[in-house]
């Protein structure tokens, strides 16, 4: 879902909102209700009074009573009065009984008592005749709510406070606990560990926090690739260089004494154009792998280009038959020459060094529905089907030994061999040019070789 961690947000607060008034509506609400009502002690007290005025007034009289009052009003800060209310209809009107059963001149024990209300209520409780009436202003110790102020405070502030501290705490877990995961691998990853990876401890999330690791795994995984790859070809070339530099100190120490000075010289020129072809095509496969380079697309005659590269092959290996097979009429590919021509030229020379002399090397162009093949086939010894893949990396040979099905008269020139640069730059032009590229033996009784498979796009873009 798009905007996951948006909507994730929007109900842990919406919902937690509406949660939080609610909760502490009902608090407020239910705590208020329970701090209504007096106290049963003293509704006990209420009642005993009323009981000991009853009792005063019919054992002692009024005078008594009156003087007991007194005594209770002084003690308990408050007026009490003993009433029997008459009431007068008039015009010919009555009360209905139902009401003069619950008619009360101050409030029952057992009714609520509003909290806010500066004056303290009149209590009402009735004598046994249910007529005379007990009055009394609720004193103030028997007051309800006493604590409203501190409650209040608790609810109003402190209960909210907290609430709102948990959901912040909890949100920012939620937010923070991935971050801080990011934030942990990208600081191992800057201190070299190039393993490390952050979404495997996302994957349950699926929100845009997943989404942010996943783009930093790809990041690792290219800049890892990217510098394990730098440093497999710095240590590669300085490896490939070593043996050139030596045979070129030997030839200067020749130069110096007079030794063969003329062969001397010839070496010295041979090794340092082989060193400076390497360290070309070294320096060519680090700008493919690190720029990822664009190239400058022209339109090219594929058929043309294929034809010049043949005849320039068939020059050079003139003991060699090599076949073009293409269609006639000129096919125009958006791609880059030079790219191309390099791609194609390495893998017909490596095809024709490992083709016995006088055997055939065939180039084949086949126009493919959405893409342009062209096969290069070779009638060398082919490739152990576990190094197919493994020729295409840079500084990779197959020793002489392992190569497949190998003959003594295996090859044309020389016993020169390349670096293992040619194909691992072919493969890095094909790709940049959109293209692809793999290789496979031919697996027939009469005939053994190499087939390699280049596709291209019509278009690159
Ligand atoms: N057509 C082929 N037949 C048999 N083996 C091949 C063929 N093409 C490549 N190989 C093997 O694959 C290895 C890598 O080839 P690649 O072109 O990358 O390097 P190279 O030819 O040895 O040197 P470079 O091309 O850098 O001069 C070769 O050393 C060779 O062992
Ligand atoms: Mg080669």
């Amino acid at each position: 879902m798009k905007n996951r961690l948006l909507w994730k947000l929007f109900s842990i607060i919406a919902v937690g909102t509406v949660i939080f008034f609610w909760l502490i509506d009902l608090v407020a609400s239910h705590t208020e209700e329970s701090m209504s009502y007096i106290d049963l002690g003293y509704r006990a007290e209420l009642r005993a009074y009323a009981k000991d005025a009853e009792h005063i007034l019919y054992e002692e009289g009024e005078e008594a009573l009156s003087l007991w009052v007194k005594e209770i009003e002084e003690k308990e800060d408050t007026w009490i009065a003993i009433s029997r209310p008459v009431i007068n209809n008039l015009a010919d009107t009555q009360l209905s009984d139902a009401y003069l059963s619950t008619f009360t001149l101050g409030r029952d024990l057992e009714w609520k008592i509003h909290l806010y209300f500066s004056e303290n209520p009149t209590m009402d409780i009735p004598f046994d005749d249910g007529v005379t009436r007990f009055l009394i202003q609720l004193p103030q110790r028997m007051r309800p709510g006493k604590n409203l102020f501190i409650i209040d405070l608790l609810l109003q502030i402190a209960l909210p406070f907290l609430i709102l501290c948990l959901i912040t705490f909890i949100l920012y877990r939620y937010v923070m606990k991935p971050l801080k995961r990011l934030e942990k691998a990208t600081r191992r990853f800057s201190e070299g560990d190039f393993n490390v990876r952050a979404s495997e401890s996302l994957t349950q999330r699926k929100d845009e926090l997943t989404r942010l690791s996943s783009t930093f795994d790809n990041m690792a995984d290219r800049i890892s690739t990217l510098i394990i790859d730098q440093r497999q070809l710095l240590a590669d070339l300085s490896h490939e260089l070593r043996t050139p530099l030596t045979r070129l100190n030997i030839a200067v120490d020749c130069v110096e004494q007079d030794l063969d000075s003329q062969n001397a010289l010839e070496r010295l020129r041979y090794e340092s154009s082989n060193m400076q072809g390497l360290i070309d095509d070294a320096l060519t496969l680090a700008w493919f792998n690190t720029e990822s380079p664009k190239l400058i697309l022209e339109k090219v005659d594929i058929t043309s280009l294929l034809q010049i590269i043949v005849d320039d092959a068939q020059y050079e290996f003139s003991q060699h038959t090599v076949v073009l097979k293409q269609p006639d009429q000129a096919l125009f590919i958006n791609s880059a020459h030079q790219a191309l021509t390099a791609a194609v030229e390495n893998i017909i020379r490596n095809g024709l060094f490992h083709t016995p002399k006088g055997k055939t090397l065939t180039v084949e162009l086949k126009q493919e529905s959405h893409h342009l093949l062209i096969e290069i086939k070779d009638q060398g010894c082919g490739v152990p089907e576990e190094y197919l893949e493994e020729i295409f990396k840079p500084f990779f040979r197959i020793k002489q030994g392992d190569q497949k099905n190998q003959t003594d008269e295996r090859s044309v020139s020389s016993q020169k061999s390349g670096y293992g640069l040619g194909l691992a730059l072919a493969k890095r032009q094909i790709l940049a040019l959109g293209g692809s590229i793999h290789a496979k033996n031919i697996e027939k009784e009469t005939e053994t070789g190499l087939m390699v498979f280049i596709e291209l796009p019509y278009d690159v873009s």
